[in-house]
């Protein structure tokens, strides 16, 4: 059953810009907004930018949303340099990145802590943007489906149909991310594909149809158009080319004329 879904592009700003800068590029993607309509779009500065860009982003009107790039899996407490999913939101979030692969790697986050995020951020009424993908060696190695089934499956157990399909999920295979090495649109659409089908076996062919299933790994204006063209690639994780606002809102154009 084929479900519309709104195509979404996420930039996540990493550790990276200062404030001024940060304020600078929101209230230049505000102001070009018109360029992707029909796309959602959201900013994932560093937490400590989340209230300056949120005033930005209100300031110069329109529909631009921020986002964290992480949080808590807890509500509040002695959690010393953490993060709370309601205090993202009281800033003004409406979305968190969850379980990129650079937390996973450098910070050990596991699919548990992962899914113990998930549940936190949504109990509290943020997006979750819940990242998976396999590194070089599992691609290799022939683990791809493997690898992303466990993750999808042990990152999302648990949420009922109306969470999932609140949900976004990011493929971002390991070794596309800041390489300049994308995924060809067959591979990519080939593994969203798959996940559309752990999605279904979660909940329910009709919830998983719903579900925008975002692709992130060297996204480019050059490359955007190809992979929006896959039917099962919803919209766009991108890091490098969302700090600058040429570059983010080209690929996010290039999702505008997509149809589910
Ligand atoms: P990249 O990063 O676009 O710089 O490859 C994507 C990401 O890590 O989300």
């Amino acid at each position: 059953m084929a479900a519309p879904r709104t195509p979404i592009v996420a930039g996540n700003w990493k550790m990276n810009l200062d404030r001024s800068r940060g304020v600078a590029l929101a209230t230049a993607v505000a102001g070009r907004r018109g360029e992707a309509a029909g796309v959602e779009l959201v900013l994932c500065p560093p937490a400590v930018y989340v209230l300056p860009v949120a005033e930005a982003l209100a300031k110069a009107g329109g529909d631009v949303a921020v986002g964290g790039q992480n949080a808590s899996d807890k509500e509040s407490g002695a959690f010393t340099g953490e993060v709370a999913p309601a205090m993202l939101l009281d800033l003004g979030c409406r979305y968190v990145i969850l379980g990129h692969s650079e937390r996973r790697t450098l910070y050990g986050e596991t699919d548990a802590v992962v899914n113990s995020k998930t549940k936190a951020a949504l109990a509290a009424g943020l997006v979750p943007i819940v990242c998976v993908g396999e590194t070089l060696a599992e691609r290799e190695a022939g683990r791809t489906t493997a690898v992303v089934t466990e993750q999808i499956n042990g990152s999302l157990a648990g949420l009922d149909a109306a969470s999932l399909e609140k949900t976004v999920v990011a493929y971002e295979p390991v070794w596309a991310i800041g390489t300049g090495k994308v995924a060809t649109p067959e591979q990519a659409q080939e593994v969203h594909a798959t996940i559309r089908g752990l999605l279904a076996g979660l909940s329910s062919a009709a919830t998983a149809a719903r579900v925008r299933i975002q692709y992130g790994g060297s996204v480019k204006p050059d490359n955007a158009a190809e992979l929006a063209a896959c039917p099962d690639i919803d919209g766009a994780l991108v890091g490098g080319a969302s700090l600058k606002a040429d570059d983010f809102l080209a690929i996010a154009k290039a999702f505008a004329g997509r149809k589910a």
